[in-house]
C-alpha cells in the first residue's frame, strides 16, 4: 500500500506506479458495447483499474445485468448501466475515455472487412453521439475493421467540428500482445520482459510486427522463424475465430488488450511520463493518413507519434506490400461517411 506524503521518494514512487486510488484524479470511462463478448470482460477489467472513478456501461441491450454484477466488486469506481439510444447521452456525458467494442465479430471464413457494412453504421452513430455529448473525450476504437472505423470516426468528428487527431486511437494492442507471446515462446525468453513493436494497421498483412526490434534480443531465431512468427501474429485473430468455430472472435485476450491500452491512456492523462504504446492514429510517418506505430501518450492524448526505427529487409518489404491494402481500407471509411 502507498503512504500519503510529500517526500521526494514517495512522490517518485507514486509517479512510477501511476497513482494510488486516493490521489488519482476523477476519471470517467465509458464502454460502448459493454454487454458483448469483449464488453463484459472489459467492463470487469476496467472495474479493477484504480484510475477509474466512474464506469459507464452502455449497450443496446443487457447492460443492467452486467452493471449490477460488476458494481458489486469492491473497487474504487462507481458503475452505472445504460441501455438503448435514449440513455447514450447520459452514458457519455463527462467522459474522459470512451472505449468502443460495439459491433459484430467475425465468423469462420470472414475477413475483418466483411464486417464493414454493419459496423461502419454502428461506429458512425456512436461517434455522432460522442461529438455531441463528450467532444473532448479520448476514443479507443476496437470495432473492426479498425483500418476503416478509425477514419470513419475522424470524418464524423470533422463534420461535427470536434475532431482532435490527438484523441482518436485504433486499438491494435492485441497484435502487440500476440507478438510478445509468440516471440517469447519461440525465443524461449520470459514473456514478462518482452517488447515487440507492431506497426501498419489491424488486418492481415497490414499487421507488421517488427521482430528485428524485439527485446530482449534473441540470437536463436532464423529467418524462417521470423517469417512464421510474423504470419502467426497476422493470423492470430483467425486462429481464435476458427477455434471458436462460429461462436465469435477473440474476446478475452481482446478485453485484456483493451484494458492495457485504456490504462495507458489514463496514465497519460494523469501526467505519468514516458507512456508508450502502439496504436493506429493519424500519422505522417508514412504517406498514409493513418498508421499504427509507437505513440507517446500524454495529457492531451497523443503527445508524439514515434517513427518506425530501423527495419530489416523483410520488414521493409512487408511495409511496402501493406500500403495499398491499408490505403484502400482508409479510403473506404472516409467514403462511407461522405456518401451517406
Ligand atoms: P459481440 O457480438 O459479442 O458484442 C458486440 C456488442 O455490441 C453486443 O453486445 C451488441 O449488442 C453491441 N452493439 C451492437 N450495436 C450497438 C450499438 N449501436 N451501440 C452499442 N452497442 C452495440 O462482439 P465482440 O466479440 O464483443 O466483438 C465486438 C467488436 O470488436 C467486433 O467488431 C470485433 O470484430 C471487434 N474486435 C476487435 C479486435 C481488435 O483487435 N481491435 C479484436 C477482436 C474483436
Amino acid at each position: 500500500a502507498l503512504r500519503r506524503g510529500n517526500s521526494a521518494s514517495s512522490s517518485a514512487h507514486l509517479l512510477r506506479r501511476g497513482f494510488s486510488s486516493e490521489s488519482a484524479p476523477e476519471r470517467k470511462v465509458a464502454v460502448l458495447g459493454a454487454a458483448g463478448g469483449i464488453g463484459q470482460p472489459l467492463a470487469l477489467l476496467m472495474k479493477l483499474n484504480p484510475l477509474v472513478s466512474k464506469l459507464a456501461l452502455y449497450d443496446i441491450a443487457g447492460t443492467p445485468g452486467v452493471a449490477a454484477d460488476v458494481s458489486h466488486i469492491n473497487t474504487r469506481s462507481e458503475v452505472a448501466g445504460y441501455m438503448g439510444e435514449e440513455q447514450l447521452g447520459q452514458a457519455l456525458e463527462g467522459c474522459d475515455i470512451v472505449v468502443i467494442p460495439a459491433g459484430v465479430p467475425r465468423k469462420p471464413g470472414m475477413t475483418r472487412d466483411d464486417l464493414f457494412n454493419i459496423n461502419a453504421g454502428i461506429v458512425k452513430s456512436l461517434c455522432t453521439a460522442i461529438a455531441k455529448y463528450c467532444p473532448h473525450a479520448i476514443v479507443n476504437m476496437i470495432s473492426n475493421p479498425v483500418n476503416s472505423t478509425v477514419p470513419i470516426a475522424a470524418e464524423v468528428f470533422k463534420k461535427a467540428g470536434t475532431y482532435d487527431e490527438k484523441k482518436l486511437f485504433g486499438v491494435t494492442t492485441l497484435d502487440v500482445v500476440r507478438a510478445k507471446t509468440f516471440y517469447a515462446g519461440k525465443a524461449k525468453v520470459p514473456v514478462g520482459g518482452v517488447d515487440v513493436p507492431v506497426v501498419g494497421g489491424h488486418a492481415g498483412i497490414t499487421i507488421l510486427p517488427l521482430f528485428s526490434q524485439a527485446t530482449p534480443k534473441a540470437n536463436n531465431l532464423s529467418d524462417e522463424d521470423i517469417t512464421a512468427l510474423t504470419k502467426r501474429t497476422q493470423d492470430g485473430g483467425t486462429e481464435v475465430v476458427e477455434a471458436k468455430a462460429g461462436k465469435g472472435s477473440a474476446t478475452l485476450s481482446m478485453a485484456y488488450a483493451g484494458a492495457v491500452f485504456a490504462d495507458a491512456c489514463l496514465k497519460g492523462l494523469n501526467g505519468v511520463q514516458d507512456v508508450v504504446e502502439c496504436s493506429f492514429v493519424q500519422s505522417s510517418i508514412t504517406e498514409l493518413p493513418f498508421f499504427a506505430s509507437k505513440v507517446r501518450l500524454g495529457k492531451n492524448g497523443v503527445e508524439e507519434v514515434l517513427g518506425l526505427g530501423p527495419l530489416s529487409d523483410y520488414e521493409k518489404q512487408g511495409l511496402e506490400s501493406l500500403k495499398p491494402e491499408l490505403k484502400s481500407s482508409i479510403e473506404k471509411g472516409i467514403k462511407f461517411v461522405n456518401q451517406s
